[in-house]
């Protein structure tokens, strides 16, 4: 242990909770507890959050949950989400800078609500005099460019749903994304800079587009005024309808509540990704409100949160929840380490940013570069978010003491694609932070831990299970596009009674394990089912599977989660050939490359293990649990259940020989 560590854990021994600091108490947009009495007026609490937007139309019910699982919420209500999160803001704030992008190269902009309203109404002429109609879903495949969420806000203005696919998703992913949602219009971008190279991002198009089952007009935006790769004569550049469109004004689209805002897809448990599909109205409330209470952002801050638009995080925390605020958020293009490994700080003092956000995996990554980069850069945040993963309480504290000055209030929030918003965090001006726990529920939210057999565990026993929430919020997901089935069967089934009308027997399963001490406050235990958390991401081990099994060298395979120090979960991919085929480099480097086709590099695994059998269970169920025990170097457990034991004990020797 270095000096640094020993300090550490004696800190963190000594002092379980740390109190907001007085100062960040006496301005917080939320200070007075009776916030949760008024919340606990359920549902109408939550018109406290609906009431910080501009409605065309006034709701007449807050929630209908006369169909569970499918609620509605501000039934009647109608709004624009566009209009929204720039139009209102005009007056007051349109010469202020709305987004505050930096390009990877070092370029700025500065972009005002005036200029973003400018931008947004031609992109949405641009995409209606295209064919884009009112509830099409448009499927966007683009980094972290200011185009990015210009797109998104002219969808919104529109009427057409988005689904935006992370910039690093391979062709495979968008091909399948597009198909499924079958968008006739996709978007995208000719490039973009990553660690000093200008990556080509178009071909991952033209690659997809062999593979979609019909024929969408591809609209392509350019990272310079000209494109700097082949652009194919089929499509669109952007920059031409803009320039025929220049000045357009177009009406925002008056959308009931619940007409979807967005298709966001994310790993389950099987094979196909998710559509999870978005409301306006609550989603949007549910944004602004978490933004304004957890967030603490007002409109003179300047707001940065470093995840990546392709994800939910991006959704709720860089463009939606701050923009319907009328704050600047900062987006920025490019690495945390390029040119160094203190670009993020350079970022946080030249924009004099008040509030930060970013990952657990984020922080151990600066924990592990040191304090010398940090030195020197005169930066002051007033709060910090941590969301996506657990967050050691080491790793805690070092954020806390390094990146805060220990002046700074944390928040652990925890929540998912499908529940669009915080949902387990503390009000950082009325709880205690205790590092490591994601801490109480968010107003009006009423999480619960149940046992395997459905049952709850008594509340505030420090006994682990299954995270459940038992009532609605506007936030949560409407469906799984297209297939309400599947909605069913992923997040409620397992612990609701599916035959009653009655919403109360209706239970949300997030997928989670989680522990709540007798403070109140919840430790999140990690995903109980198939999917896995890296770095932050998402990655469903069917998913990987059904890539590596393109392979034709490949008999079988089974992914199994590894703990890592940085990342937090890395995949090994266990693998039987088929008859006659050897193990070597070639089949190695051919599944990776598989996986990388199939889903994208951030998915490449940590290791590819040949093995000759796998673990199987009597009725031929491969257990991958026992793997995972194995990849950790932990003991296998219980193996009275497999078929053939000592097909993991050979495993097991085969990892750990040495
Ligand atoms: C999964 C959701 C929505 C945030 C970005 C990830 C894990 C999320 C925390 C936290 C511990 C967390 C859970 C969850 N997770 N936040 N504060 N502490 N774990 O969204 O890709 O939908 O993943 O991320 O396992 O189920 P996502």
């Amino acid at each position: 242990m270095s000096d640094q560590d020993i300090e550490l854990e004696a800190r963190l021994t000594e002092q379980e909770y740390f109190e907001p600091p007085e100062e960040f108490v006496e301005q917080a947009n939320v200070s007075d507890p009776a916030v949760y009495d008024r919340f606990d007026e359920f549902p109408e609490g939550f018109e406290e959050y609906a009431e910080m937007l501009d409605w065309n139309e006034e709701w007449d019910t807050v929630l209908d949950d006369s169909n569970p699982p499918f609620y509605e919420w501000f039934v009647g209500g109608e709004l624009n989400a566009s209009a929204n999160c720039i139009d209102r803001h005009l007056d007051d704030r349109g010469d202020e800078t709305a987004i505050l992008w930096e390009g990877e190269e070092g370029e700025t902009r500065h972009i005002s609500y005036r200029e973003l309203h400018e931008e947004v109404n031609e992109m949405a002429a641009a995409l209606r005099a295209s064919g884009v109609e009112e509830d099409e879903v448009v499927t966007i495949h683009m980094p972290m460019v200011p185009a990015l969420p210009v797109t998104m806000l002219a969808c919104a203005r529109i009427g057409a749903p988005h689904s935006v696919v992370f910039a690093g998703f391979s062709a495979t992913a968008l091909s399948d994304r597009v198909n499924s949602a079958d968008s006739d219009h996709v978007v995208t971008i000719d490039g973009y800079y990553r660690r000093g190279d200008f990556l080509n991002h178009i071909e991952k198009a033209d690659e997809a587009m062999g593979n979609v089952d019909h024929d969408p007009e591809v609209l392509v935006w350019t990272r310079h005024d000209e494109p700097e790769v082949d652009v194919s004569d089929d499509y669109t550049l952007v920059a031409d309808l803009l320039a025929e469109h220049e000045g357009e004004e177009v009406e925002p689209v008056s959308r009931d509540a619940e007409d979807p805002l967005f298709l966001m897809y994310t790993s389950g448990t099987t094979g196909q990704p998710k559509g999870c599909q978005h409301r306006t109205g609550g989603y949007l409330a549910y944004a602004a409100g978490t933004c304004n209470y957890v967030e603490d952002i007002k409109p003179e801050d300047t707001y940065w949160c470093s995840a990546d638009i392709g994800w939910i995080t991006g959704h709720t925390y860089i463009v939606y929840g701050p923009l319907a605020l009328g704050t600047t958020t900062v987006m920025y293009e490019g690495a945390p380490d390029y040119p160094d490994k203190s670009r993020t700080w350079e970022i946080a003092e030249a924009y004099d940013v008040d509030i930060f956000h970013t990952s657990p995996t984020a922080v151990r990554q600066f924990m592990k570069w040191g304090t010398e980069h940090i030195e020197g850069h005169d930066f002051d945040f007033r709060h910090m978010t941590t969301v996506g993963e657990p967050i050691q309480p080491e790793a805690w504290l070092w954020y806390y003491q390094h990146i805060g000055g220990e002046d700074a209030v944390i928040v652990d929030t925890w929540w998912q694609t499908e529940t669009g918003g915080h949902l387990i965090t503390n009000l950082p001006a009325i709880q205690d932070m205790k590092p490591g726990s994601a801490g109480v529920a968010a107003p009006g939210i009423e999480p619960a831990i149940y046992d395997d057999d459905g049952e709850p565990v008594d509340a505030e026993t420090g006994q682990a299970g299954n995270l459940v929430i038992e009532r609605p919020w506007p936030g949560m997901l409407q469906t799984v596009y297209g297939d309400d089935e599947r909605f069913i069967a992923e997040y409620w089934e397992r612990f609701s009674d599916t035959d009653s009308n009655d919403s109360e027997d209706w239970v949300y399963e997030a997928g989670d394990g989680a522990v709540q001490a007798t403070d109140g406050y919840y430790r999140i235990l990690g995903r109980l089912d198939d999917v896995m958390n890296v770095a932050g991401h998402r990655l469903g081990t069917m998913e990987i599977e059904s890539a590596v099994s393109e392979v034709d060298a490949v008999a079988e395979s089974a992914v199994a989660s590894r703990e890592d120090a940085e990342k937090g979960e890395v995949p090994d991919v266990y693998v039987t050939l088929r008859e006659g085929v050897e193990e070597s480099e070639e089949v190695r480097q051919e599944i990776v490359e598989s996986i990388e086709e199939g889903i994208g590099k951030f998915a490449r695994p940590n290791e590819v293990i040949f093995v000759d059998d796998l673990p199987k269970t009597r009725s031929g169920k491969i257990m991958r649990r026992l793997l995972e025990n194995i990849s950790n170097g932990e003991d296998l457990g219980n193996t009275t259940t497999l078929r053939d034991p000592s097909v993991a004990e050979r495993i097991r020797d085969q990892i750990h020989a040495d």
